[in-house]
């Protein structure tokens, strides 16, 4: 399938409506307004006070705003609409958009379940629009860097990640049953495919609460995955973990045939092996500023774009089935949660023509596969130029950049204000 193309220029932008003016909104509405071809036409919110106030906060105070988003995007005449409302949103303003011929470009998670995640991959073929998942940390340049060094490696026989964070919240995440899988390991988990290039077979997952937690359900979860190749990740997170604080991104480790890749998640990654090797320069942008660029670029020339909804549901996929896991206390394989979420997929869904596109589809996995190569992806790791030779054994860069944050943090990506998940 092929999406819609939107020709845009610095002279002719891409016209925007951001809906959800909350903290991760409003550090979208600065993406927007510094980016060259790209120009806010309006922001809304449910809360009509909170769109008044994000207006005033990016210095547009005469900006349109209100609480629906897709007819803002009507009376504007914006062309695209950037998605940062609550999870629980995404999947109606989503559908909402597309079928009112507005490519979007959405915060993670795709949606508040996988089921409706798959009912979006429908609606975003039936509609030809783009729809786009924006995973910030796949245009992190530290984490290119570790991928291009893990393709040095040779085959892989372990990734792990440490996870280790004492964030006081409130709201939500201090209520929900599993707020570091739902809220939090999803990035990780995104980034593991990206390193790879492969996805997901198995998960085995033990989740459970200290007794010191100040949540009210499961701070710390260790995941194992079976990945396509064979390589085992291993996902070791806390969220009540004073003391020593990994980054918001985590510590990780990649071990393979020819040696081992090492990222603090702050730094430059390192490369510990006897040979060296060329690092392809990461791409000139990061944070959801790339991912806007992305978006936009993607717009113009009708190439599948990293994030594109058919490669991220796999991401979420990954949530679910450590989810489930850690409920059963069994082992879940990603295509039985796959095919038990089709299921609810087609017997929940509203539209009679989405669900006539998702009976259509063959099996889950080779739908999203096929229909997604489909497109023709692009790589975010741009093939040349390759430049930066580096003599990489025990070197530690001390370059810092993007480090994350927790939702209440004060990090920045872009210099703009970045929150952990
Ligand atoms: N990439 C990251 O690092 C990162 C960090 C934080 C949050 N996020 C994601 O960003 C999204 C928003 O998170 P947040 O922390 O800003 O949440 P928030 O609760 O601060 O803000 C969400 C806003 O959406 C509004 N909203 C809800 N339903 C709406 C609808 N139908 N139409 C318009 N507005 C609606 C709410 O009124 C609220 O103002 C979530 O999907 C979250 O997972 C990503």
């Amino acid at each position: 399938m092929s999406f819609r193309t939107i020709a845009s220029s610095p002279a002719e932008p891409l016209r925007v409506v951001v809906a959800g003016a909350g903290n991760m909104g409003r550090a979208w509405l600065t993406a927007v307004t510094a980016a060259p071809g790209v120009e806010l036409a309006g922001v809304a919110d449910l809360n009509l006070t909170a769109a008044k106030d994000a207006v005033a906060a990016v210095g547009r105070p005469g900006l349109a705003y209100g609480n629906d988003a897709v007819e803002l995007a009507r009376q504007t005449g914006a062309q695209a609409l950037i998605n940062v409302t609550v999870p629980e949103a995404h999947h109606s303003v989503t559908t909402a958009a597309l079928f009112a011929g507005l490519p979007v470009l959405g915060e993670k998670p795709v949606a508040d379940s996988l089921s409706r995640a798959l009912s979006l991959v429908a609606a975003a073929e039936l509609t030809g629009e783009l729809f786009m998942v924006s995973q910030s940390r796949r245009w992190n340049p530290q984490l290119s860097r570790l991928r291009a060094m893990t393709r040095h490696l040779g085959p892989i026989g372990t990734i792990t990640t440490d996870f280790f964070r004492a964030p006081h919240f409130g709201g939500f995440r201090e209520q929900i049953a599993q707020p570091l899988l739902i809220d939090m390991a999803i990035h990780a988990f995104d980034a593991v495919r990206f390193l790879l290039d492969c996805e997901p077979v198995s998960v085995y997952c033990q989740s459970y609460n200290p007794q010191w937690s100040w949540y009210a359900g499961h701070a710390n979860a260790t995941a194992v995955f079976e990945m396509e190749s064979g390589t085992r990740y291993v996902y070791n997170g806390s969220w009540c973990s004073t003391g020593a604080e990994t980054s918001w991104n985590g510590r990780w480790r990649v071990s393979g045939q020819n040696g081992t890749a090492l990222w603090n998640g702050d730094d430059e990654p390192t490369l510990h092996t006897p040979t060296e090797c060329t690092i392809p320069d990461p791409p000139p942008y990061s944070g959801i500023g790339g991912a806007l660029r992305v978006f936009v670029e993607a717009l113009r020339t009708g190439q599948r774009p990293s994030g594109e909804v058919h490669e991220n549901v796999m991401s979420l996929a990954m949530v679910e089935a450590a989810v489930q896991s850690a409920r059963t206390g069994r082992p879940a394989r990603i295509d039985a949660v796959l095919t038990r979420a089709y299921a609810d997929a087609v017997r929940a869904e509203d539209r009679a023509d989405v669900c006539r596109v998702l009976q259509n589809w063959p099996a889950v996995r080779d739908a999203l596969a096929t229909r997604g190569s489909d497109l023709g992806a692009v790589d975010p790791v741009p093939a040349a130029p390759l430049g930066v030779v580096e003599p990489l054994v025990g070197q530690v860069d001390r370059v810092r950049e993007s480090p994350g944050a927790g939702d209440l943090g004060e990090a920045e990506t872009d210099g703009h204000p970045q929150t952990g998940s």
